[in-house]
């Protein structure tokens, strides 16, 4: 790897303030690519600490779930960096969610969770499309979860959320790749991120069994996930598309 393998590449990273996607940001800029970060509770702040390592990083205050936010985000990425190559869905409702059984999750549940995690993967994908196209090409890292293939209890609608992640990114892989646009996912394991240390129900129920059942035997964090997302967006997937790489630490539940 070079030391800058994405030199040169503007990045849309969203659900950047925090947790994941702030360190997917972080990544992705220490490997050269400039960096918006877009969020629901803006990512001013987050961008200004990049700025302050030397990194290229700009704060878009955005939800993914509205079409014009999301022109807002592709826009700031043109007008501070001159365009836009690389998307990371990361933006989703997780870590404030509260487990429940099934037949307790109501109707308001599951159209908010499907409508942030689906529809607004879908709209950003959309959305950064003609900026793709006007630089030749570009890349879509979509984030799922492990669950989207092993089930989880309690969170059904979060599961199907992140199967539909995984079929999207196939989908799109296929009408896409003549535009050279590659399309990619990562699924991760149970991460300890920001929002999910602060969540007592997911530490009390989750935390315990995820390490007892994954083979490298410690906590993941958000770091972990930095190299998948970045060799996707970078220049040794350039013949990968529609594919989704479960990065867990060898969980086998
Ligand atoms: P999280 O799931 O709580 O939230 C991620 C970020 O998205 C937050 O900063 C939040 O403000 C932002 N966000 C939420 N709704 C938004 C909207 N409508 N528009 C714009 N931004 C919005 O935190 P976490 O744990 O960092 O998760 C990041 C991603 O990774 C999510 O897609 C999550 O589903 C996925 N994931 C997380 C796992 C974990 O164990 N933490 C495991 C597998 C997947």
């Amino acid at each position: 790897m070079t030391a800058a393998p994405l030199q040169g590449r503007v990045a849309l990273v969203t659900g950047g303030a925090a947790g994941i996607g702030l360190a997917l940001a972080s990544g992705l800029a220490r490997r050269g690519a400039a960096v918006v970060l877009a969020d629901l509770q803006g990512a001013e702040g987050a961008a200004a600490g990049l700025r302050g390592e030397g990194l290229a990083a700009q704060g878009v205050t955005g939800d993914v779930t509205s079409e014009a936010a999301v022109g807002a985000m592709v826009a700031a990425a043109e007008a501070h960096f001159g365009g836009l190559d690389i998307l990371v869905n990361n933006a989703g409702i997780y870590a404030t969610l509260t487990p429940k059984p099934f037949e307790e999750l109501d109707l308001a549940e599951w159209r908010r969770v499907l409508e942030v995690n689906v529809i607004g993967t879908f709209l950003c994908c959309r959305g950064v499309l003609p900026a793709m196209r006007r630089r030749g090409g570009g890349r879509i890292v979509n984030i799922s979860s492990g669950v989207a293939f092993k089930g989880n209890p309690y969170m059904a609608h979060y599961v199907a959320s992140k199967g539909a992640v995984v079929s999207l990114t196939r989908a799109l892989a296929t009408e896409m790749g003549r535009d050279a646009v590659l399309v990619n996912s990562v699924a991760p394991g149970f991460t300890l991120s920001a929002n999910v240390l602060n969540n007592p129900t997911l530490i009390a129920g989750v935390k315990e069994p995820s390490l007892r059942n994954r083979v490298i035997g410690r906590d993941m964090v958000p770091d972990d996930l930095v190299g998948a997302v970045c060799f996707f967006a970078g220049p040794d997937a350039a013949f990968i598309t529609g594919q989704t790489l479960v990065v867990d630490g060898g969980a086998y539940f």
